[in-house]
């Protein structure tokens, strides 16, 4: 915790540069992405009821709780929006990895989409890292809306990305996507993704949750 207030004091010195952003659909940016891919959001939507019915339920159950507790560690704005699941599961669903690594799981929305598109491929493993930072969070809470069917192609790491990415980097053999949400600060996010560079296979995708 003292790390991160450090790393966010830095941040509050540093200067903005102006970014010109244009929003676009879901089907709009993977037509740009991946012009010869040929899919139906509606067959997309199918294939994902059930995974979002399961974690519409699980942050139903979290919104009445209070936060932060043991049963409520993370706020539910912490995780991942539903087009951002829908892109994820997408961009799984195309390029078909063999590998993914994750950095920030809290409970779990990103992971699930995920995994739910490795499962639906028949291929490939997640490798995830997240850890415990204050008095309220637990490791039974990392990943806690992840279905227990989906947990054969996931690979968590308990620790800080600091001390595991590299190992995971070093076990596998090249990485096909790499998403980033642990700690958004300038010196951990250059940190990941100067690590991360030289082991992402070519044109594959890197992608930021922001
Ligand atoms: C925004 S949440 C992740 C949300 C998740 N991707 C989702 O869609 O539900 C950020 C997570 O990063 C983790 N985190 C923060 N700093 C970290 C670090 N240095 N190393 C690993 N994980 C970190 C936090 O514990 C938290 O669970």
């Amino acid at each position: 915790m003292i790390q991160t207030a450090k790393q966010v004091k830095d941040d509050k010195k540093r200067s903005i540069q102006k970014q010109i952003t244009k929003s676009i659909t879901i089907e709009e940016g993977i037509k740009q992405l991946f012009p010869n891919y040929k899919f139906s959001m509606e067959q997309i939507k199918h294939e994902i009821k059930e995974i979002e019915t399961h974690l519409e339920k699980f942050f139903m159950n979290l919104k009445d709780k209070e936060f932060p507790s043991k049963e409520k560690p993370y706020p539910i704005a912490y995780s991942l929006d539903n087009d951002s699941g829908i892109l994820l599961y997408l961009l799984c669903r195309i390029i078909k990895p063999n590998i993914v690594v994750e950095t920030g799981v809290a409970y779990g929305r990103s992971t699930a989409c995920i995994l739910q598109a490795l499962n639906e491929n028949e291929k490939g493993t997640l490798y995830s890292i997240d850890s415990t930072f204050r008095p309220w969070e637990t490791k039974e809470m990392i990943g806690s809306a992840i279905p227990e069917n989906l947990k054969n192609r996931w690979e968590f790491s308990q620790g800080t990305t600091r001390s595991k990415l590299k190992n995971i980097l070093e076990i596998t053999d090249g990485i096909d996507i790499f998403i980033h949400d642990s700690l958004h600060t300038y010196q951990n996010m250059t940190y990941e993704f100067n690590t991360v560079w030289p082991h992402i296979k070519k044109m594959d995708i890197y992608f930021r949750m922001i």
